[in-house]
């Protein structure tokens, strides 16, 4: 830890738990107040640490947050993204602490967004604010914090093309995913594609009696069951016609190197409390949630689901369907190939209504320019470790979208770890993760000066 991080770190960790109070929750309307103060609070610290021009940019969904320190036209500028969004904490009851109270337990830090992503965002602001204090900046910085992330940044792309001037920059610098432990770091060099569906099944015309009905017409959630189950086979394969079409063949040899990253598949189920792993024959737990693609249903219901019995056909039934895609799937095709495919599947006497909510593009990170090198080489001096390359199984759409309109790659360091619960109760980061990230992020500003010299 450097002496600033360490004089300072009492007071970092104080105003990261300001931030952490403020449930800037984007998907529902009743915090827009909270999305408000939340944008507020990170121009107040980005200002505070010193940075220009901050302003917070209204779109046509939450506020953008920019900030900027422009040193030297001949240096390289780091635009930093992040997201000052966070999902919903239900559900509540599953907290042992407040979502909105941030608590210290062990060497820990429990708080909605803690490490997804106001913490890890945090780290950059604050990292900035040690380089300025210390007259050690050796780049140009630009921030762009966000707050429309866990709701598909709707709103991010119309802003990046309308500020494609004073938003050039030479790399983005995003934390805002994991690493693989504390003690072995890892860049993230990959994320997977997401296309984002809604399945809704009509029968009759209203809820009907299950006994004097019961038998004699489809029951759309015995039908919606019937649909999700065939949507997988036996073995983990997605059967949409022409859904594997497109997917990027990796090399064995690829494979083998990816697969010398260190996994626990014990430690890993123990960890989850399940007796068996499972997923796509032929291919490992890490290849599955990286290079593979997969398709989740994440929420299903209808009919009756209170306490107690209620004896009823309902006339619908509903399913958010999630699909992760991997290169060179396109998230607008497959969106499609699935509402053919499930169009085709439903039984008669069933209506069926297909709806895609957002998608993303999967990315892949050249890991051989010198945005990459000035990465590794933080670090490897801050954790005297090389860092492993590391495609990850989340999503962060915006970040293709840099690549298409501002030609640029993003460079990821994550500082999460895969126990940091993130979208769950009992969200956490380490005190460490955050600590050390702020340290890697310094040493990343002088790495890449000096390779780009
Ligand atoms: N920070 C995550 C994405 C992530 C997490 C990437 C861990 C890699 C490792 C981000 O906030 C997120 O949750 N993204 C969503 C997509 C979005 C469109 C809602 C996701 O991956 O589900
Ligand atoms: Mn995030
Ligand atoms: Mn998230």
């Amino acid at each position: 830890m450097t002496p600033y991080i360490e004089q300072n770190k009492d007071r970092f960790l104080a105003e990261l738990f300001d931030l952490l109070r403020i449930p800037s929750v984007s998907t529902d309307v009743t915090y827009q107040p909270d999305i408000k103060k939340a944008a507020a609070f990170i121009a107040h610290q980005l200002k505070e640490a010193g940075a220009d021009n901050v302003e917070i940019c209204e779109t046509a969904g939450n506020p953008v947050v920019y900030g900027e320190k422009l040193i030297d036209p001949s240096l390289p500028t780091v635009l930093v993204y992040g997201h000052y969004d966070v999902q919903p904490a239900d559900p509540i009851d599953l907290w042992d602490t407040p979502p909105f109270e941030p608590t210290i337990k062990g060497d820990n830090i429990y708080a909605r967004g803690a490490s997804d992503d106001k913490g890890q965002m945090y780290m950059h602001v604050k990292a900035f604010e040690s380089m300025m204090k210390n007259n050690t900046l050796t780049c140009n910085v630009k921030f762009m914090i966000e707050g429309e992330e866990e709701i598909g940044s709707v709103n991010l792309g119309t802003f990046i093309k309308e500020r494609k001037d004073s938003l050039k920059a030479d790399v983005i610098l995003i934390s805002d995913t994991g690493m693989i432990s504390v003690d072995t770091p890892s860049i993230t060099v990959g994320l997977r594609g997401l296309s984002y569906m809604e399945v809704e099944l009509t029968g009759p015309n209203r809820d009907l009696h299950s006994g004097m009905y019961g038998g004699a017409v489809q029951n759309p959630l015995n039908a919606l069951a019937e649909v999700v189950a065939a949507l997988k086979d036996k073995d983990g394969h997605i059967t949409i016609p022409g859904f594997y079409d497109k997917v990027e063949v990796i090399s064995d040899e690829d494979r083998a190197k990816m697969a010398k990253a260190p996994f626990d598949l014990e430690a890993y189920k123990k960890a989850l409390d399940i007796e068996k792993e499972f997923g796509e024959k032929g291919f490992s737990t890490n290849e599955r949630t990286s290079i593979r693609p997969t398709l989740d249903v994440n929420g299903m219901w209808g009919g009756y689901t209170g306490e107690g019995a209620k004896t009823v056909i309902a006339s619908k039934a509903y399913a958010k369907i999630s699909m992760r895609l991997v290169p060179h799937q396109s998230w607008e095709e497959i969106s499609e190939l699935f509402t053919k495919h499930v169009e085709s599947i439903v039984p008669d006497g069933i209506k069926v209504k297909v709806t895609a909510h957002h998608g993303g593009t999967p990315v892949v990170i050249p890991t051989n320019s010198v945005e990459f090198e000035a990465a590794s080489k933080a670090y490897e001096e801050a954790f005297n470790k090389e860092p492993i390359p590391v495609r990850s199984g989340g999503s962060i759409p915006i970040v293709a979208l840099f690549k298409e309109e501002l030609g640029l790659d993003s460079i990821m360091m994550g500082f999460g770890l895969d126990s940091d619960a993130i979208h769950s109760p009992n969200e956490k980061f380490g005190i460490f993760n955050f600590l050390k990230g702020i340290e890697t992020i310094e040493l990343f500003y002088k790495h890449y000066a000096a390779v780009k010299k």
